[in-house]
């Protein structure tokens, strides 16, 4: 490459020798005698030194705010050239030069022993040095463009799967639900209305009522859990919701269930900083698991060092980044743990996980004699499914950790939670809740080796033997872990249960299960349209 000044100073010439040994000229540019200036040489001088940086700063932005159907090519001479030339005579002549020898380049296969330099810096400096033909100069220019917009890609990437992951969680539409819903209960008085109205309180506590206990900081998800149960209940007055959600939801929650009438059923929105007996005393535990530094580099940490971007899937990456959601270690969801102490006056519950649709009216269940027992449960290792059936201790616990070996069977049947009958009165006569405690301080003091994650562990051990298995037919499991999920029993089931990482209210939900939950959300509601919920 040769920057050529005519002795007349009348032109300027860049020019490379090409294939044939003689010289084409790169780019001309003649100057009128008149206005020779240092500042035309400038600006010669600019484009040789500064162009092609600028090229490459204005590309990557190009690239990253998304100014589409410009491949960075295309667009050099077209989006560039004239502003940073404009001035500069003949530049027309100029920029279409440079347009042409670009182009040329843009459907040749680069060489795959291409030798690219660093930086742009060092590419100016080899330009300059080395006696680039055009087109290997081209090339270059072309290949380390390409090679940026791929490392752009790639963080995009990074990015997009931590976009997902926070969707993963909380949905764009759910989480404008929850604030939407929260704006209106500093607004709008009648979302602040009391709930139940002042006059039904003394039915929170009777135990003539059937109440069901659901604990959740995702109001869609709760409002289709109790649209549902009410729905499908042949005796809805005779229901009483206890719903439980977090301190920074408890508005939001409120103002739904007190615009979104369940009458007549009976409900109460509580958040946890409401219940006296949640103290640090009363559940030690918890505050050490939130706090052990581990845990929360394992359920809070960056999620996308270390992943090979090249072999995951969508999919395949929100199911690992799922089993790492700080969901497992949130006390709403070791709350279940507590109910006896949560409600003193009543004696037996249904507790309802957040990814259940109702189908059936459930009163039957109170009338379930669970022979002394405290838990009524599915058991998960015989049924149908093979996968979803297939669930033993053996399933759940590290089996090689000694402590897990002597005091376990491998070979015992899990059980689900999700629904589950409890017999709070039983219940106060057992030690559950310190066999609960006393084990997940063990896995702690064990580095979590005895079991990864989740309420379920510790529940096998602390339950064993306070269990009553009921009819698997009551809680169908598995609609949020594979696609074989066989229809006829989901229609038959009295409650489907989304377990596994494929929520019916996520993008990975499996569609052809989604209409049974879908069924429960009220479309005509303002929140609900005005934040685009499910919308495809
Ligand atoms: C990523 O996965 C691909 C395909 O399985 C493999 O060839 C590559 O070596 C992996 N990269 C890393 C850094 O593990
Ligand atoms: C748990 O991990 C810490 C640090 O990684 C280690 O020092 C300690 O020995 C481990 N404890 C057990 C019981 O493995
Ligand atoms: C299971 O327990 C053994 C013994 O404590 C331990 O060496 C091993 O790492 C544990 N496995 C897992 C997956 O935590
Ligand atoms: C799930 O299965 C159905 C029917 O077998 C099929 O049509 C659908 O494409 C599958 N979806 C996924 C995500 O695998
Ligand atoms: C659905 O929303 C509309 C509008 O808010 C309300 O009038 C209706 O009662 C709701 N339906 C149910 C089943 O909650």
């Amino acid at each position: 490459m040769q920057l050529h000044i005519s002795p007349s100073m009348r032109s300027i010439t860049i020019s490379s020798s090409n294939s044939n040994g003689g010289f084409i000229d790169l780019m001309k540019i003649k100057v009128a005698a008149r206005h020779i200036s240092y500042r035309t040489l400038f600006h010669t001088i600019l484009i040789l030194a500064f162009l092609l940086p600028f090229v490459f700063i204005l590309t990557a932005l190009v690239t990253l705010e998304g100014v589409n159907n410009c491949s960075s090519f295309d667009c050099l001479g077209r989006r560039l050239g004239p502003r940073l030339l404009g001035r500069v005579d003949d530049s027309g002549r100029l920029v279409k030069d440079f347009h042409k020898i670009l182009n040329q380049v843009n459907t040749e296969e680069i060489p795959n022993g291409l030798k690219l330099p660093e930086s742009f810096s060092q590419l100016v400096a080899e330009m300059k040095s080395n006696q680039y033909d055009a087109k290997t100069f081209a090339l270059t220019l072309r290949a380390m463009m390409e090679k940026f917009e791929r490392e752009i890609r790639e963080s995009k990437f990074a990015e997009l799967m931590n976009k997902h992951f926070t969707a993963s969680s909380i949905p764009k539409g759910i989480h404008c639900l929850s604030l939407r819903l929260t704006d209106e209960y500093s607004s709008n008085a009648h979302a602040r209305r009391q709930l139940p109205a002042p006059e039904l309180l003394p039915l929170l506590s009777d135990n003539s009522y059937h109440h069901f206990i659901l604990s959740t900081d995702n109001i869609l998800a709760a409002s289709v859990v109790v649209t549902s149960t009410v729905a499908s209940s042949l005796r809805p007055e005779k229901i009483v919701f206890h719903v439980i959600t977090d301190k920074k939801t408890y508005a939001g929650m409120h103002s739904w269930f007190a615009l979104n009438s369940v009458s007549p059923a009976i409900i109460e929105v509580k958040g946890v900083h409401q219940f006296e007996w949640l103290t640090r005393e009363n559940v030690p535990v918890l505050e050490a698991v939130e706090s052990h530094n581990s845990i929360r580099n394992y359920y809070h940490g960056n999620h996308v060092a270390g992943a090979n971007l090249s072999d995951t899937t969508p999919r395949m990456f929100a199911s690992k980044l799922q089993a790492r959601s700080p969901k497992y270690i949130s006390l709403l969801n070791h709350l279940r743990i507590y109910l006896p102490e949560l409600f003193p006056n009543l004696d037996k519950v249904v507790f309802l996980d957040d990814d259940v649709v109702i189908q059936r009216d459930l009163s039957p269940l109170w009338d379930i004699d669970l022979k002394g027992k405290v838990n009524g449960a599915v058991e998960t290792c015989r049924g149908e499914d093979e996968w979803v059936m297939s669930k033993r201790f053996k399933n759940y616990f590290n089996f090689s950790h000694p402590l897990i070996a002597n005091n376990l069977d491998s070979e015992e049947c899990a059980w689900a939670y999700g629904m589950n009958v409890f017999d709070l009165h039983a219940w106060r006569k057992t030690s559950i809740r310190e066999t609960y405690h006393s084990w997940l301080r063990e896995n702690l003091k064990s580095n979590l080796t005895m079991w990864k994650l989740g309420t379920l562990p510790p529940a096998l051990i602390a339950f064993k033997g306070h269990v009553h298995a009921i009819d698997p037919e009551w809680h169908m499991l598995g609609l949020g872990y594979q696609n074989k999920t066989d229809i006829e029993s989901v229609k038959r089931a009295a409650v489907i249960h989304y377990n596994g990482q494929s929520k019916p209210w996520l993008p990975i939900g499996f569609e052809h299960l989604r209409p049974f939950w879908t069924k429960y959300v009220n479309y005509s509601s303002d929140f609900v349209r005005n934040c685009h919920i499910m919308e495809t």
